[in-house]
């Protein structure tokens, strides 16, 4: 589990705390992260308590709770609610992770939700991911080839190319993992994190793409590549189970074996 402890110079203070539920048995407080750029002031924690007997069983049934029935402001994303669009990612008791699929219950104590961590806030538990998804367009996750598709069907792989996708293909885009990554943290505006880089070697490795060195070269960079220094706290925060410090360390293996 990788947890993330906030600054001692944090300047998130303590906030509002919202009336408990009457008559409830199984109570749990959750302790939630509040910025609204507009109230112009700093951000802080509110404290929440729901009935989790009232509640389905995961942290975003708590959170749309919360907005359903107790505070209206408070701001998340949230799509598909299994674990698919990526979208819920947050910070959730230190561990980046995606709300729909957290179990309230494995978490001891008060659940305390941040956005993800030394991202840009919009609002709330939403971070802005613009940087982000423009260093994913930066690595062209589409297929380019130059050989014409066959008139009459797809371009098919073996068995074996095909598995090559495998732990791959599967990244939801969420970015627990770039959020995770202290080189990220520190030079995320130059070098591109383990999403990126695990969508990078997607294509890389994919038998029907015929733009591997372009991919290669575009990769062989001081910083959009080798800022990685192999932490992997990127691997151990993937909620889908993807390992994108592996994906990195093999591009590096296929740059030094065409030199
Ligand atoms: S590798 Fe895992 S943590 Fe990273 S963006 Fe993809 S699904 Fe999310
Ligand atoms: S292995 Fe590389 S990408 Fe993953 S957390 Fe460590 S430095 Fe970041
Ligand atoms: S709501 Fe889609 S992954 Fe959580």
């Amino acid at each position: 589990m990788v947890e993330f402890t906030l600054p001692a110079n944090s300047k998130i203070k303590k906030g509002l705390t919202h009336p408990e539920p009457q008559e409830a048995e199984s109570i749990k407080r959750f302790k939630i992260y509040r910025w609204d750029p507009d109230a112009g002031e700093n951000p802080r924690t509110d404290m929440y308590t729901l009935d989790t007997d009232r509640c389905g069983p995961m942290v975003l049934d708590a959170l749309i709770k919360i907005k359903n029935e107790v505070d209206p402001t408070l701001t998340f994303r949230r799509s598909c609610r299994e674990g698919i669009c990526g979208s819920c990612a947050m910070n959730i008791d230190g561990t980046n992770t995606l709300a729909c699929t957290k179990p309230i219950d494995e978490v001891n104590g008060d659940v305390k939700i941040y956005p993800l961590p030394h991202m840009p806030v919009v609002k709330d538990l939403v971070p802005d991911l613009t940087h982000f998804y423009a260093q994913y367009a930066s690595i062209k996750p589409w297929l380019q080839s130059k050989t014409a598709a066959p008139p009459d069907r797809e371009r098919l792989q073996s068995k074996e190319e095909r598995s090559r996708l495998d732990g791959l293909y599967e990244c939801i885009l969420c970015a627990c993992c770039s959020t995770s990554c202290p080189s990220y943290w520190w030079n995320g505006d130059r070098y591109l994190g383990p999403a990126t880089l695990l969508q990078a070697y997607r294509w890389i490795v994919d038998s029907r793409d015929e733009a591997t060195g372009e991919r290669l070269d575009e990769l062989e960079d001081p910083f959009r590549l080798y800022r990685c220094h192999t932490i992997m706290n990127c691997s151990r925060t993937c909620p889908k189970s993807l390992n994108p410090g592996r994906a990195i360390a093999e591009i590096k293996k296929l740059l030094v074996s065409r030199r």
